[in-house]
């Protein structure tokens, strides 16, 4: 009984702490599509195969094809470059490949990689058919990206040793592995790079239905009861994105254990754990809102400037290009023209507000 009420308590300071964070600054929004620090129990709700994997049936039905075929060639599979917004399940997509062709992965990050030699470790520590991950694999540097050339094309590394006139270059071979390469700004992956990969893969955003059950996938694991009708409501707002619906679900957990003693998660708690956190049916926070509105009442719906907007609701300029305005670009509320950014009919009617033209044509 005491127990029971010292993880209560736990779970209410838990979870004003976290009403508190999400307000505080825009990487800790519950809605952000990125990594936040919470989401470090990640891992437990990663789905380890393929077959677990929800959605994205093309690109699974595509490379279930591949490791077959690798498989029976007794071959490494061929590399695979995994481009889409954050959150939709590239790292996890690369630990089911080595999942599901049975080796080793080893995983690193572009920004990780600070000289060659760092690189050249890892390469040479691999075992044949092994699995090289980089994550952030845009955010190579130079130097570094030119050594995985001939490392991904002929197996085999050019270092150099020494330097000046005394400097000598060695060439060792390395075993057959497969890089997998992880992006979010396939743009700014270079072309020498980008094809020396078999498979450029895009992941898509997912389907409510998917979404629906990934969170009730998520829910087994965690250990909750959730009703479809909740379930369906929190796909809702996920943003078509697993990372948010998982993040989402776990608040909604937090609800529930503080207000109803973790009960089967119906909808009324859905709603209730939602609207304390800001985020509406779309998926859009405060701060998504503050925005269109902002150019909606002070600017006539636009065009105004980026810097004029990201002063007016007391934003960095970066931040709201870079965090707020693609999901509200991909939803078709905002638009980005020379003159500036332009709101459209579609987010006046979210927001419940008369368009212009609307008004006009009332005149
Ligand atoms: N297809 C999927 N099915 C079920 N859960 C998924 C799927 N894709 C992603 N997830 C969940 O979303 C979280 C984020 O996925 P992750 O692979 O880290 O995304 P990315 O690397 O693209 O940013 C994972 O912890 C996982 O639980
Ligand atoms: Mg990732």
């Amino acid at each position: 009984m005491v127990f029971y009420g010292v993880l209560r308590y736990f779970e209410t300071v838990n979870f004003h702490l976290m009403a508190v964070i999400s307000k505080k600054s825009d990487t800790e929004r519950v809605v952000a599509s990125s990594p936040k620090e919470t989401d470090k129990h990640e891992n437990s709700l990663r789905p380890k195969s393929m077959e677990d994997y929800i959605g994205q049936v093309e690109v699974k039905k595509n490379l279930s094809v591949f490791i077959e075929s690798a498989k029976k060639r007794e071959d490494a599979l061929e590399h695979v470059l995994l481009h889409g917004p954050p959150g939709l399940g590239k790292t996890t997509l690369a630990n089911i490949l080595a999942h599901e062709m049975g080796v080793n992965v080893k995983t690193t990050a572009g920004p990780a990689l600070e000289k060659q030699g760092d690189l050249a470790a890892i390469l040479t520590n691999l075992r044949e058919h092994d699995i090289l991950f980089i994550d952030e694999i845009h955010r190579l540097k130079t130097p570094i990206e030119e050594i995985l050339y001939s490392a991904m094309e002929d197996f085999c590394l050019d270092i150099v040793i020494g330097k000046g006139p005394a400097a000598r270059s060695m060439r060792l071979s390395l075993p057959k592995f497969t890089l997998i390469g992880a992006t979010t700004k396939l743009s700014m992956i270079s072309s020498p790079l980008r094809d020396r990969f078999g498979n450029v893969i895009k992941l898509e955003f997912y389907k409510q239905p998917e979404i629906e059950q990934i969170i009730k996938r998520s829910s087994e694991i965690l250990g909750y009861q959730i009703a479809d009708s909740a379930a369906s409501r929190l796909a809702q707002s996920s943003r078509q994105t697993p990372r948010i619906a998982n993040r989402l679900l776990k608040r909604v957990r937090d609800f529930s254990v503080v207000y109803e003693d973790g009960g089967e998660i119906g909808l009324p708690i859905v709603e209730k754990a939602l609207s304390a956190l800001g985020v509406d049916d779309l998926g859009l926070d405060n701060t998504d809102r503050q925005i269109l509105t902002t150019i909606a009442d002070k600017f006539h719906g636009g065009p105004v400037g980026l810097s004029t907007i990201a002063a007016a609701t007391n934003e960095e300029q970066n931040t709201v290009e870079e965090i707020y305005e693609p999901f509200l670009l991909q939803l078709g509320f905002l638009e980005r023209t020379p003159r500036g950014r332009l709101i459209t009919d579609r987010a006046y009617k979210h927001l419940g507000i008369e368009s212009p033209q609307r008004q006009a044509s009332l005149l």
